[in-house]
Parts: C-alpha cells; sequence; structure tokens
C-alpha cells in the first residue's frame, strides 16, 4: 500500500525536520515553511491525509491557517494536529474548538508523536471508509427506488390503450418545456422522472370505462376523471423527491388554467408548475397520437390547438415557452413516431 502523506508545517526548518525524521519511514512528508503555503498545497494535493501545524508563526498563525482550512470544503476533512511550545490548557482549548483532532507540545517526543498520528490516521480511515459505505448504499436505494417508480409508470401503460411511446415523448416534451421555463436542472430532471406516472391512476379504472371503443357517457366519465386522485394513492405518502414530484402530477395534470379543469378545479398558479408543464405536453402527444377513436392530428395542427387555449386550458406562460421549443417537440415527434 503507498504511503499515507503528511503535511508538516512550521516556519522554523529545524522542527521541521525533527518531525520528519520521526515519521518519514512510515509517512509521505511534504513540507510549508508558512500557512498560505500550507492553505496552497492543501487545496492542490488532493493527497493529504494529515497535516502537523504549529501554531505561532508570522503573518499567519497555525488557528488561522487552521480556520482557512476548515471553513473549504476541499479541505475541510484533512485532520489537523497543533504541534506547539504554545500549550496551556487554553491553548489547547482554542485550537480543538477550530477543528483540530488533537495537540502536541514540543519538544516533541518521538513515539507520541508516532502514536498520536497513527491513532488520528486510523480513525480518519476509518470515518472514510464509512462514508464511503453509506454513499454507496444512498445510491444503491436511489437507484431502486427509480426503478420501482418506473415499473410502475409501465404498469399504467399495460392497462391504458396509449403506448409506451406516448409515455416516452410527453416526458421528453415535459423535459423540454421544464428547461425552457426554469434554470433549476434538479427540478427538471425531476419532473422528466416523474412524468411517465402521470396516468398511473387509470390502473384503477374499470376496462369497461377505460377501453370503451366509443365515447364514455356521463357516469362513465366521472369514473374517468378519478384517476389523478387514485393516481396519487398508489404512489402514496412517501417524502422522496421524485414519488412526492410524480404524486403532484398524478394529481395535478388534468387541471385547466381557467378552473374548469379536474379533480380540484385548481386555479392558474394554484396549479403546480409540474401539472401546468405536463398538461401542455400530454395534451400536445395525445393530439399527434392516432388513437383507434380518432386520427392523429398534425404537427402544426397540435401546435396551433396549444396556442389557442393559452389562458384557457393552458398556462400562458407554458405556452409561450412551448412556442420557443417546437424546433426540440418536432424532434421527437419525429425521432419516436409509432
Ligand atoms: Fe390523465
Ligand atoms: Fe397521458
Amino acid at each position: 500500500m503507498d504511503k499515507l502523506t503528511i503535511l508538516v508545517v512550521d516556519d522554523a526548518p529545524a522542527n521541521i525536520d525533527v518531525l520528519k525524521g520521526i515519521l518519514q519511514d512510515e509517512y509521505r512528508i511534504k513540507v510549508a515553511l508558512n500557512g498560505q503555503k500550507a492553505i496552497d498545497i492543501a487545496n492542490k494535493d488532493s493527497d493529504i491525509d494529515m497535516i502537523l501545524l504549529d501554531v505561532m508563526m508570522p503573518k499567519m498563525n497555525g488557528y488561522q491557517v487552521c480556520e482557512a482550512l476548515k471553513s473549504n470544503a476541499m479541505t475541510r476533512n484533512i485532520p489537523i494536529i497543533f504541534v506547539t511550545a504554545k500549550s496551556s490548557a487554553p491553548d489547547e482549548k482554542k485550537g480543538l474548538a477550530l477543528g483540530a483532532v488533537d495537540y502536541i507540545g514540543k519538544p516533541v517526543q518521538p513515539d507520541i508523536v508516532k502514536a498520536r498520528v497513527k491513532t488520528h490516521m486510523m480513525l480518519h480511515n476509518q470515518q472514510k471508509h464509512l462514508e464511503h459505505l453509506v454513499e454507496e448504499r444512498t445510491l444503491k436505494l436511489k437507484e431502486t427506488q427509480l426503478e420501482i417508480i418506473q415499473c410502475l409508470g409501465r404498469a399504467a401503460e399495460y392497462k391504458d390503450n396509449e403506448t409506451g411511446m406516448h409515455v416516452l415523448r410527453m416526458s421528453e416534451y415535459s423535459r423540454i418545456l421544464a428547461a425552457q421555463l426554469s434554470n433549476n436542472k434538479h427540478w427538471v430532471n425531476l419532473l422528466y422522472l416523474a412524468a411517465p406516472m402521470h396516468d398511473v391512476g387509470k390502473i384503477g379504472i374499470s376496462d369497461d370505462v377505460l377501453l370503451k371503443p366509443g365515447k364514455l357517457n356521463s357516469q362513465e366519465w366521472e369514473l374517468m376523471k378519478l384517476h389523478p386522485v387514485i393516481g396519487a394513492e398508489i404512489l402514496g405518502t412517501d417524502k422522496s423527491e421524485v414519488l412526492s414530484m410524480a404524486r403532484e402530477v398524478a394529481l395535478s395534470h388534468h387541471e385547466k388554467w381557467d378552473g374548469s379543469g379536474y379533480p380540484k378545479k385548481l386555479k392558474g398558479t394554484e396549479i403546480p408548475l409540474s401539472g401546468r408543464v405536463v398538461a401542455v405536453a400530454d395534451v400536445f402527444d395525445a393530439l399527434t397520437c392516432k388513437r383507434s377513436y380518432k386520427k392523429a392530428w398534425t404537427f402544426e395542427e397540435a401546435c396551433d390547438y396549444i396556442m389557442d387555449n393559452s389562458g384557457t386550458h393552458f398556462d400562458p406562460d407554458v405556452c409561450l415557452a412551448f412556442s420557443k421549443v417546437t424546433v426540440p417537440f418536432r424532434e421527437i415527434y419525429v425521432a419516436f413516431e409509432e
């Protein structure tokens, strides 16, 4: 295994030589003769595993160096041990309060230096290992969660007379619109991941209604209109970002800007932006698709419909965004043709 690296910081070369003599058999040693140099090295070399830091130095003292290192995300986690003649109890307290892990008094005892350094290296490595494990597991969990959500989206497609391509296209359309409306990439991506679940509630609608070839009567239509609420119930109360967004979209994608939509008859900005975006993406794709009961509208006809319904069915801002992204819309329309 490669030797771990220690940065020794002291304005007196003689002191550096002493520490180097004690530690260089077991560790790789880098040196800095002043505080600024130490900060520069710690920022530049990602391989510093520990810093032995003198307190009394001209210009920038050890406490200031420690503070600077701890306030920078790049260097925050490097363990710092103060090595100093200034070792009264209040001094030690101050150093530890700044985030140092230990304090060694000068003149140094070789065995004590070795033992303390070894202990703190071990602790630091254990912590790094644990952090790595947690990161790995968190990532795995997120992946699993996403897969489950996508399974749900596919399950809904099986029941619907719409094809898998509809879900694919409408989530791409949603992403394009969202990116035009917001600089928040995280939000845009969440909406993209959640959009395929917009009709998951159709799982709960009986086939007689869902797959009826002709027009629905008013009673059947009332049943059909339950799918947003059923969808939100299926998606549950989990607080994860993707599921929360999926729930929001499922519940609000049939609301209309003028308040004539369902299920809650929300009006204007009472409707979450995600729902206002998905409404345009969903309708646009439904229009341009052939169904058993209707022919496919042309791309231009569908564009006109969206713009004609700005301020009634759709949010005018979303329609304005839509009018600026018809080129990428057409790319999706062509690329994922049925
Ligand atoms: Fe729907
Ligand atoms: Fe849809």
